[in-house]
């Protein structure tokens, strides 16, 4: 059996990692010709996961009367596509494993054209098979990743297996533990890619760091024919730029012009056409400068205030992994009514829609990837896996300009010389990829005590903003009256956001004014947020805030029968979509934040 069909990138990893991440060029489908494979796919769900010893992708059947094989897609169930497993199937809600998907594809050979298969996630570890063959593998549940098929695919049938496996690593990224719930599958988009022998690779066409009106930005093609003409087009603006690839494919771009910037208030997007002799790509292109000045973040040369609210992807109507526009649309929905300027995707990359969407309507973005609390930074492969999904994420999002903040991780163990070193040396990866954003690390390492804040991690020094995670109120007791808390910062001249807050209440339980409210309340989360926010006037160069979290949301771990079932609670809003007390507390806060008012 001819294995695993490696391209481009994944090379180098290879050697060392064992683990394969068989992607050519990441192609941006936007504007492109593709076929959607969405749908219903026939699966084999595999409890032990013998599918590799029964060599499920070579779908043999019976021949003679005595042949008989212990697998078949056909007659079984069917699972959606997007979608995760452990939703669809009752006897599936706390399955990781392996489950097998089947798509067959009829396609027609064009001499002059090119062939991928995309996949917008499948989490957390993808096997690719074609027509019998291993033609790739992925690791990572939440970036896309496609494999090219040209040479693969023939006239007429063609039969994909896509091996999906769930089960924790511990040198996964996340590691073992999270807290949040592990929806297993083929979670977002298929599309087959079809392009000219030589296509555009990739485009980064946003603003330079700390310009109003200067474009500084690239075209890469791939391909045989490596050196095009290129021209980028905005027609609203009049604007054909033009230029030539040279023999790498490589184009500089750069102008100017006079945009009206993107801002939460006014998120315009402008229809951009990137066009070589063989390609031509679509893409709607906000333009906007997103810069730390001294102890402030400043949008356009505008000081602003984050009024952030942490997201996880999931509907909790459908308690699912959430991936359409329709589910964005949901959940942004919920975060525009709370009067945020900003969403947390926490903690991994978020489907495109949610992206595309939030930045449509005037919310800027924090992505993350998941190197999330226990990461098993001592296993070499650990950092190359935490690279490549960065990568993927900074591939898929460069030209979203609603992104403003890349953060590179959550409340990692601090002071070990691995982790520091593999963070730092990702935090260098993410400045080359991409020097426009601002890049962060959050924590939850600062010291408390006689109601002071103590905050320093090693980390801190080479990120753009200081954010931290507290839970005074909840986890840990107020140590005084909130309005008297101390702030003591080891980098005293950072913009500082906190990046959670909170605590948890079942909607609807409830006490009297006279009464002591007690855990699980609204009205003790109510006055978690009272308290917080008026701890909030204490902290030096604060530039956000951002409660943890939006809506309630399933997380295993959470297990008290009566206030959790299986739901962490420490949304603003029920599973249902009602909105608890806290809700008002902080709406009313975000109306009270906004520097222009000052
Ligand atoms: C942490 C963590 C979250 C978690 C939250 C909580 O700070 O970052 O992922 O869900 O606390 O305890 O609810």
């Amino acid at each position: 059996m001819k294995h695993c069909k490696l391209i481009a990138i994944g090379v180098a990893f290879l050697a060392i990692s064992g683990w394969v991440n068989s992607q050519s060029a990441m192609i941006n489908i936007s504007g492109r010709n593709t076929t959607c494979l969405n749908g219903e796919w026939p699966v084999i769900i595999d409890p032990t996961g013998i599918g590799d010893w029964r060599q499920v992708w070579l779908e043999k059947k019976p021949v003679k009367k005595t042949d008989f094989f212990e697998y078949s897609f056909e007659g079984g169930p069917g699972m959606k596509v997007p979608g995760d497993f452990n939703s669809q199937k009752p006897e599936l809600t706390y399955f990781e494993g392996t489950v097998w998907y089947k798509k067959v594809v009829f396609l027609k050979i064009e001499p002059e054209k090119r062939v991928f298969i995309h996949f917008g996630a499948v989490n957390y570890v993808a096997d690719i098979y074609l027509n019998g063959e291993h033609i790739g593998s992925h690791e990572g549940g939440f970036t896309p990743f496609q494999i090219e098929i040209t040479k693969d695919i023939r006239a007429g049938e063609n039969s994909f297996i896509i091996k999906v496996n769930n089960q924790r690593l511990n040198d996964g990224v996340p590691g073992l533990g999270y807290d949040w719930f592990n929806y297993g599958g083929i979670t977002r988009d298929v599309h087959l890619i079809e392009t000219h022998k030589a296509f555009i690779e990739d485009y980064q066409i946003q603003l330079q760091k700390h310009s109003n009106n200067t474009i500084f930005g690239w075209v890469k093609m791939n391909g045989d024919h490596k050196s095009q003409t290129i021209r980028v087009k905005i027609p609203e603006l009049k604007i054909d730029y033009k230029t030539i690839s040279d023999n790498e494919g490589f184009a500089e771009v750069r102008f100017k012009a006079d945009f009206q910037l993107w801002t939460p208030e006014a998120p315009k997007l402008y229809n951009v056409i990137i066009q070589s002799e063989s390609d031509t790509i679509a893409d709607e292109i906000g333009f906007r400068n997103i810069e730390v000045i001294g102890n402030g973040i400043f949008l356009n040369g505008k000081r602003i205030f984050l009024k952030g609210v942490n997201i996880h992807e999931e509907n909790p109507i459908k308690a699912s992994r959430a991936y359409s526009e329709e589910d964005a649309r949901l959940l942004l929905g919920w975060a525009k009514d709370l009067g945020c300027n900003m969403v947390r995707l926490a903690h991994y990359p978020h489907n495109e829609y949610m992206v595309k969407s939030a930045e449509k309507m005037g919310m800027m973005v924090w992505n993350e990837i998941p190197v999330y609390q226990h990461i098993e930074f001592s296993d070499p492969d650990v950092p190359l896996k935490m690279e490549i999904m960065l990568k993927e994420m900074v591939r898929r999002d460069r030209n979203r300009c609603g992104v403003i903040i890349w953060s590179l991780s959550n409340e990692t163990y601090n002071f070990t010389p691995n982790r520091d070193k593999a963070l730092i040396e990702l935090t260098k990866n993410v400045k080359n990829l991409d020097s426009t954003r601002l890049i962060t690390h959050v924590m939850n390492s600062q010291g408390y005590e006689n109601n002071t804040f103590n905050v320093w991690d090693p980390l801190y020094s080479h990120a753009d903003i200081i954010s931290l995670n507290e839970y005074v109120g909840w986890y840990v007791p107020w140590q005084g009256n909130p309005t008297d808390t101390q702030w003591k910062f080891a980098l005293a001249n950072k913009p500082v956001f906190i990046s959670e807050f909170g605590g948890e209440a079942l909607y609807g339980s409830n006490y009297g004014p006279k009464d002591e409210a007690a855990y699980w309340s609204e009205e003790y989360q109510e006055q978690i947020y009272t308290d917080q926010i008026a701890m909030f006037e204490k902290v030096p160069n604060l530039c956000g805030v951002c409660p943890w979290l939006l809506v309630d949301y399933r997380s295993p771990g959470r297990m008290h029968p009566v206030f959790q079932n299986g739901w962490n609670r420490k949304g603003l809003i029920s599973d249902k979509g009602e909105k608890k007390k806290a809700w008002y507390v902080m709406k009313q806060y975000f109306n009270r934040m906004n520097y222009e008012k000052q």
